[in-house]
């Protein structure tokens, strides 16, 4: 039976008696080592950290389960979030698992489609803004202080004590942590739980050393990159197209602590990423988790990036999460063919 990761970490975990240990599976996502990118690009070991493989399909459970327990521990019955998608989608799974209603505002038109599903399917009340998510953020922020609900985006700080687990298990799988960590940046949580965790193991001495944090926004969504607030972001990676991240201030210890960068990537970086993990590496991510891979190839080119060392690039989500981008970039064309069995032989032997 799977632990989750309340039980597994439970000793890094603001865990009390009464915090119940619940979960759907979350955390004990695979690694997994590269083998084309990294030999295209001339690199020693570089891995991928599978996050689309959490129960709904993003990173975003591992902090959720935490902040959910917490909610029930403190007796909400209701939670709350601001999303581009996937921690409405989070939020929505545990409030069904726990038997709690929950609150989701989105930016209309700005988020995937699988994702609005999963809202759906698990039964979520989906309020669907006029406006961004920072918008929506600043709403549900000062909701959540005018009624008893509860606060599930990265602002509660039990999302980052959950989120920070994925630190711990990249650590584990390699034996100690790695040199470089690459990661997408939208509203900067993960990046400020990754750096959180990673100091704590080495601080308990479970590894020797931290990575240089090397995070991405977008480029039409890099607030932190351009030192300024984005009215308007931005970016065909949705789940990223913030402009005033809440964790700014964390995301940049997290990067100056570390001897990190915080960069920005095109859309057509991130494209191009996003396409190459799918077809050189067999790993379908959404564009916003190719972010890490476009930026670390661009650091790669800039030479800021040491060939021998270890990178750990983390893929946050999966791509069936966005069925539609796939269509705008794909370039086979489906063929249609009758039942005659010539016909598909033909076919076969013209490819
Ligand atoms: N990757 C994916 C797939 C995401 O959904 C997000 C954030 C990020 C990266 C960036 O992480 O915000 O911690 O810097 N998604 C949030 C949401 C904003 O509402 O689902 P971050």
């Amino acid at each position: 039976m799977t632990q989750g990761v309340l039980q597994t970490y439970r000793e890094f975990l603001p865990i009390t008696p009464a915090t119940p240990m619940i979960t759907l599976g979350e955390g004990d996502t695979p690694l997994v080592r590269s083998h084309r990118l990294a030999e295209q690009l001339g690199l020693e070991s570089l891995y991928f950290k599978l996050e689309g493989s959490n129960p709904t399909g993003s990173f975003k459970d591992r902090g959720m389960v935490m902040a959910v327990a917490n909610a029930i521990e403190h007796d909400s019955k209701t939670l709350i979030c601001a999303s581009t998608g996937n921690t409405s989608a989070s939020a929505a799974a545990y409030g069904a698992h726990c038997n709690l209603s929950t609150v989701v505002l989105v930016p209309k038109g700005n988020v995937a489609r699988g994702k609005i599903a999963q809202a759906i399917a698990y039964g979520a009340n989906i309020l669907v803004i006029n406006g961004n998510f920072d918008q929506a953020l600043t709403m549900v922020r000062e909701l959540s202080s005018r009624h008893p609900i509860a606060l599930v985006n990265s602002v509660n700080p039990y999302r980052i004590e959950g989120q920070k687990t994925a630190a711990f298990e990249v650590s584990d799988a390699l034996g100690d942590a790695p040199d470089y960590l690459c990661i997408p940046v939208g509203n900067a949580g993960n990046i400020t739980a990754y750096w959180k965790g990673f100091k704590e193991y080495q601080e308990t001495e479970h590894t020797t050393h931290t990575p240089q944090m090397f995070g991405f926004q977008a480029e039409g969504s890099a607030p932190i990159v351009r030192g300024e607030i984005i009215e308007n972001p931005e970016t065909i990676a949705s789940a990223i197209r913030i402009g005033n991240p809440a964790s700014w201030k964390s995301a940049l210890e997290a990067r100056d602590e570390s001897g990190g960068i915080i960069d920005a990537v095109t859309d057509e970086e991130i494209l191009a990423a996003y396409k190459l993990l799918a077809r050189l590496e067999g790993i379908f991510c959404e564009p916003a988790s190719a972010a890490s891979v476009a930026g670390m190839m661009k650091s790669v080119a800039k030479g800021l990036i040491d060939k021998d060392k270890m990178v750990v690039c983390v893929l946050t989500g999966s791509g069936l999460k966005d069925p539609d981008l796939v269509n705008q970039i794909a370039d086979i064309p489906l063929r249609e063919l009758g039942t005659e069995i010539d016909d598909v032989e033909r076919a076969i032997l013209s490819m």
